[in-house]
């Protein structure tokens, strides 16, 4: 069985350089993606020559197409000195990097992770801040274009399963949470599919209510939820 293939987003910085490090010890295939904005190569310098190690230098506000298995999205600078420097950049680092993240995972069915903060309670009126709390931010205030934008991530990552009204348009309808998307067309002969069909058809079946996928016999996938 092949290893688990992980994105880790801003894997040249601070936490993602140690977390690329631990996937590697637990053998598995990592991608670390990053602009080198506050990330440096020597984090990850020692991590090059493994086999299993792949850097890519690309900006997370960009869309990217990679088969991956679960995503780390950690790509943003996270001290102030550096997400102050160009407050319009982090915002999309936050924005558009969440939603390109997520519009990844939900293309290859990938399982994601997003690094929020505790400061999307701004300034908090209580103490520790439980997920109850909705906190106090300033649109305008110094941190925001950090605090917004990440409170944006979380709005992008907590909405999408609540999403469930179809347009009929793939577009918008292949973001809905709890669906499933299927180009059906010719096999490939070498899975030994029989549809010899010339025409590719997109299709979507929502599986929140019943929907069951299995593989090789097992089921693998119920409710919209992967089981395994
Ligand atoms: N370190 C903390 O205490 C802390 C606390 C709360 C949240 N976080 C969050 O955890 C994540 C990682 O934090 P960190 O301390 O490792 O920060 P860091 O600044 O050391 O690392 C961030 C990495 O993201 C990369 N990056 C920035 N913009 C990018 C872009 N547009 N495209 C691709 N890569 C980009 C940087 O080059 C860097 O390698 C961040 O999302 C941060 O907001 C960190």
């Amino acid at each position: 069985m092949r290893q688990k293939r992980i994105l880790v987003t801003g894997g040249a910085g601070f936490l993602g350089s140690h977390l690329c490090e631990n996937l590697l010890t637990f053998g598995y295939d990592v991608i670390c993606l990053d602009n080198f904005f506050t990330g440096n190569k020597q984090n990850i310098y020692h991590l090059l020559d493994k086999s299993n190690f792949e850097l890519l230098r690309h900006d997370v506000t960009l869309p990217i197409y990679l088969e991956v298995d679960e995503i780390f999205n950690l790509a943003c600078p996270a001290s102030p000195i550096f997400y102050q420097l160009d407050p319009i950049q982090t915002t999309k680092v936050n924005v558009l990097g969440a939603i390109n993240m997520l519009g990844l995972a939900k293309r290859v069915k990938a399982k994601i992770l997003q690094a929020s903060t505790s400061e999307v309670y701004g300034d908090p009126e209580e103490h520790p801040q439980k997920e109850t709390y909705w906190g106090r931010v300033n649109p305008i205030g110094p941190r925001s274009c950090y605090d917004e934008a990440k409170r944006f991530g979380e709005a992008a990552v907590g909405t999408n399963k609540g999403i469930d009204r179809f347009t009929k348009n793939m577009l918008f309808d292949e973001k809905i949470g709890g669906t499933i998307h299927m180009a059906i067309g010719m096999s490939i002969p070498e899975t030994g599919g029989k549809n010899e069909s010339a025409v590719h058809w997109d299709m979507l079946a929502d599986m929140s209510d019943g929907g069951e996928i299995y593989a090789d016999g097992e089921l693998i996938y119920e409710n919209a939820e992967f089981i395994i």
